[in-house]
């Protein structure tokens, strides 16, 4: 079984990319070995009630040991690339102490990669922020902007050249206001100000840390990584159509504004006025460096209503859904690509970053037959496609993720790979899906 495209798609063309992503905190497990320090992430875990099952990042998939096999397993399975993310805590487990055996695991990673002919995609931070910084108030502190840009100039500096791209930030959306505004990730604060003002300081981190890793890196590629969940109007009334967009000037462009043009969007900062950010002289400028890419993140859309109690509710979908309750809606996906198209006359080349589904399927006879996850490739890898056509430069996808993880709030409960993990065993299975991928990824 294979995913069905258009003849002549530019996804089966062998210059379209593929690839798996990761990240540290949700694979590596080994969360005391070799110096690593303490992350947000640890001690969120440790705090009742924060974090389904009371799960943590012991074992998760336990990478860190088993990473050479993992690798072989993106090989076998014919992807290009393999998109991971790189713990700070085991980089400087205290404020300015640099740990070479945290240099040295990303090392061996990165050759393990070259060796096997797979590109390396790094992304600096995917949420594990080292716990003294978390102390000293995390993004909401302007300091730690400056602490990122030191963190990211060592990293670039061992790496180098050998990584084929270098992501600053991993959905800084969660970073801001999922962790300061919402309450739903580390550290679980809930105020709309500091939410606003964590996702400046999360901007100008990487602002400043962009020209330093051009500098370590100059062959490589620099961008971000943004998550977009696009609003779209429960009915057809005007009220409705003015807070789905309004929604996503707050929780779209409120992140990529100011990446393309250097300001926030004018209609969030006329209708809160009170929430905009302190911003800093020469901020908006270094936020606003030229990036070779942008890094999209998708999974599902928002329905709005604007007869609930806020600027904007979302409405539950009686639609299909993938196990953790997100809608399926591919549709959304071509949407958001040719609509930042339309807006921004300067996007840079797109990469999809991540895609896929929650599909809870356990092991039978030794096989996971995914159907719902296959499913929702072929038509997100469709959705894809049309944008294409329509004009719009992606040049590469990623599947999230290679293997069942740890879920940030959902703990283990939720299972997103396409290759099945046994905690107990950490035997791995490649389900339908990465059979599926394997048999596409084979005929290009
Ligand atoms: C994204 C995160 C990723 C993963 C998926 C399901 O928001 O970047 O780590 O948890 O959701």
């Amino acid at each position: 079984m294979s995913f069905k495209l258009p003849e002549a798609s530019p996804l089966q063309r062998s210059d379209f990319l593929f690839g798996v992503a990761t990240a540290s905190f949700q694979v590596e497990g080994a969360t005391t070995e070799d110096g690593r320090g303490e992350s947000i992430w640890d001690r969120f875990c440790d705090t009742p009630g924060r974090v389904l099952g009371g799960d943590n990042g012991m074992p998760a998939c336990d990478h860190y040991h088993r990473w050479a096999d993992d690798l072989d397993m993106i090989k076998s399975l014919g992807f290009d690339a393999y998109r991971f993310s790189i713990a700070w805590p085991r980089i400087e487990p205290e404020s300015g102490v640099w740990n070479d055996k945290g240099f040295d695991f990303y090392d061996r990673l990165v050759d393990g990669m070259l060796e096997r002919g797979i590109k390396p995609y790094a992304t600096l931070y995917h949420w594990d922020l080292p716990q003294y910084l978390g102390e000293r108030g995390g993004w909401v502190n302007r300091d730690t902007a400056y602490r990122f840009a030191d963190y990211a100039d060592r990293v670039t500096r061992v790496l180098g050249n050998r990584v084929s791209s270098y992501a600053t930030l991993n959905e800084p959306w969660c970073s801001a206001f999922l962790s300061y505004r919402l309450g739903i990730h580390a550290p679980g604060l809930k105020d709309d100000r500091m939410g606003f003002q964590a996702a400046h300081h999360l901007l100008l981190a990487h602002g400043l840390a962009l020209p330093r890793m051009r500098d370590n890196a100059p062959t490589s590629e620099h961008g971000i990584v943004l998550n977009f969940t696009p609003a779209y109007p429960e009915t057809d009334s005007q009220a409705d159509r003015a807070a789905a967009a309004y929604s996503d000037e707050e929780n779209s462009h409120f992140y990529l504004e100011p990446l393309l043009t250097g300001h926030y969007p004018v209609a969030v900062a006329e209708r809160h006025p009170e929430w905009m950010p302190t911003v800093y002289p020469g901020d908006m400028d270094a936020i606003a460096a030229d990036l070779d890419f942008l890094g999209i993140n998708f999974y599902t859309r928002a329905v709005i209503t604007a007869s609930g109690e806020n600027d904007y509710d979302g409405v539950p979908q009686q639609a299909a859904k993938t196990d953790i309750g997100w809608e399926i809606y591919p549709q959304a996906l071509t949407d958001l690509l040719t609509g930042f198209k339309a807006r921004y006359d300067n996007l840079p080349p797109v990469y999809i970053t991540e895609n896929g589904a929650a599909d809870n399927t356990p092991v039978t006879n030794g096989e996971v037959n995914d159907q719902l996850r296959v499913g929702y490739y072929d038509a997100h890898l469709n959705a894809v496609d049309r944008a294409i056509q329509a004009g719009v430069d992606v040049q590469g996808y990623f599947a999230w993720s290679l293997m069942d993880n740890f879920e940030w709030a959902e703990g283990y409960s939720q299972r997103f790979g396409i290759v099945h993990v046994n905690y107990d065993t950490q035997v791995r299975t490649p389900k339908a899906s990465a059979l599926a991928f394997k048999a596409f990824l084979a005929a290009r």
